[in-house]
């Protein structure tokens, strides 16, 4: 089974997703929790030129390409050899995010996103995304409170210092997704407490696995 989480900076996430690893580890299934970008050897050096402020004048053509490289290598290395085994895969954000950052946000033809998406993925799509949902005042704001006290690498902060409104666009490309595609989302409020949004996230997925 392969899921994955999406949501704007400070949507809690990577906590999130830890906390889902160990629900399937209680139910006997063995799971693996990656993510993109970074979720190999070749991706965490391409991580850290996207995420980088230093990279502030990459222009948007080369930031989608750079995410399509760090996902071949991911699915190829990761992702494919984990599901043949039988594992759960949990993914800290996947395709969806390039089609809302790339597409949406930095408007590039999300037509051509899609046909990238053919060449590289092979059409692996997810059982279940799960949409972290919350307000990017309160999420961008718990994002710069992680980097400043050291939760979260400083030097990953390029998305982060994108305007408010590049956030807004995020959040909207994502709300759109989900009701083009309610099979596969499920959208969570995540602008309460851990434990709440962990309840949510749980509820959603056993009714999912019924
Ligand atoms: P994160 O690992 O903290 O979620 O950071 C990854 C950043 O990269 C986040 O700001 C979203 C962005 N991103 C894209 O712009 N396009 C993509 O395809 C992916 C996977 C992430």
């Amino acid at each position: 089974m392969f899921i994955t989480l999406e949501g704007i900076e400070g949507c809690g996430k990577t906590t999130q997703i830890n906390h889902l690893s160990r629900f399937f580890e209680n139910r006997g299934q063995s799971c693996v929790v990656t993510r993109e970008p970074g979720g190999t050897a070749i991706g965490k050096e391409i991580r850290s030129i996207l995420l980088n402020p230093a990279s502030k004048g990459m222009v948007a053509k080369a930031e989608l390409l750079l995410y399509m490289a760090d996902r071949a290598q991911h699915i190829a290395a990761v992702v494919n050899p984990c599901l043949a085994e039988g594992k759960v895969v949990l993914c800290d954000r996947y395709f969806d995010a390039t089609v809302v950052y790339q597409g949406f946000a930095r408007g590039l033809d999300t037509r051509f996103i899609y046909e990238l998406h053919r060449l590289v993925m092979d059409d692996l799509k997810p059982d279940v995304t799960l949409l972290l949902d919350l307000p990017p005042r309160i999420g961008l704001k718990r994002a710069w409170k992680q980097l400043e006290d050291g939760t979260r690498n400083g030097i990953e902060s390029r998305f982060e210092e994108e305007t408010l409104s590049f956030h807004e666009k995020v959040r909207a490309g994502y709300l759109e997704l989900a009701r083009l595609e309610p099979e596969r989302f499920r959208t969570i409020d995540a602008s309460g407490d851990e434990e709440q949004v962990q309840k949510d996230i749980r509820e959603a997925l056993t009714q999912y696995l019924k």
